[in-house]
């Protein structure tokens, strides 16, 4: 039987594993998928044996993806346009290949189940970390027309403006500037403040009816910024679970070369 993984710190807490039996059951594939407690300074180690024992593929989660990333012997365009992988598969000569559905998981979330127009419309970013990173090359792909990077620490957004390398659509904010910013068209919260549980302070200026609020986590790490952006008066609030289950189906699809419903399975975690 092909085995799979999920590894990151902490992990009982991840959907994958559910996620990935789900896809698996849907499309009659026999699969086995374990979460694996990896911390960072045992990622490697652990991931390298998993791969030596015959491991097929595994998910990635934080604080592991930059790990991931490294491990790998090649990159995707995805993968090496985020600096991060949260899907690593072995290849037929044994190499390890790093890739990254995050960017994608996103954007089809965003387009396909809500409706979100993308194109030409004015975005904020909030965060500059790994998860910024990721799904700020599938924004610009998608063709929005503005991107603003805003980061607590400054130098964060600059580097990640700087490797987008689109000056004319990209540009940066300090975070006490954003008071002066008019509203937004989508504004995309992929901070680690939820998940951290620290406060992140917002102008609900930002916001108005016609602004799209997403936050890139979900579950309780999601309701302080989807609290903020209804205050603010956003019409259309997201969590990051449909993404989570994009993204999923993506690493799925990578591994076994068939989609699977993606409305089902996130209907099935909505009711859990
Ligand atoms: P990830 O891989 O989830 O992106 P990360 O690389 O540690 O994790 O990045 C976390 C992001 O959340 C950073 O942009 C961080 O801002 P700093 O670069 O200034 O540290 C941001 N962040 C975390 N807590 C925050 C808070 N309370 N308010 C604003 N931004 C916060």
């Amino acid at each position: 039987m092909q085995r799979f993984a999920v590894f990151g710190h902490p992990i009982a807490h991840s959907l994958s594993p559910r996620l990935h039996t789900l896809f698996a059951a849907q499309l009659g594939i026999e699969l086995e998928y374990v979460a694996t407690e990896a911390p960072p300074e045992r990622f490697m180690e652990i991931a390298r044996e998993f791969f030596a024992q015959g491991g097929r593929g595994a998910n990635v989660t934080l604080p592991d993806k930059r790990l991931a990333f490294e491990l790998a012997d090649a990159h995707t365009q995805a993968a090496q346009r985020a600096g991060v992988a949260n899907v690593l598969t072995r290849q037929t000569d044994g190499s390890l290949e790093a890739h990254n559905t995050d960017g994608a998981g996103l954007i089809r979330d965003l387009r396909e189940r809500h409706r979100v127009q993308l194109e030409g419309c004015r975005v904020l970013l909030l965060g500059a970390g790994g998860a910024a990173q990721a799904v700020a090359w599938a924004l610009l792909d998608a063709g929005v027309h503005e991107l603003i990077v805003a980061n607590r620490t400054l130098a964060r957004a600059r580097a990640l403006a700087d490797g987008l390398a689109q000056p004319e659509r990209v540009c940066i904010s300090e975070w006490h500037a954003l008071e002066r910013c008019a509203a937004f068209d989508l504004i995309l919260n992929a901070t680690s403040a939820g998940v951290l549980g620290t406060a992140m302070k917002l102008p609900l200026s930002l916001a108005s009816h016609g602004t799209s609020a997403y936050d890139l986590a979900y579950g309780r790490a999601a309701q302080p910024f989807m609290a903020w952006a209804r205050d603010a008066g956003a019409q259309r609030v997201f969590d990051g679970l449909g993404m989570l289950v994009e993204t999923a189906a993506d690493s799925f699809e990578h591994w076994h070369g068939v989609r699977p419903r993606t409305d089902e399975a996130l209907r099935a975690l909505r009711m859990a």
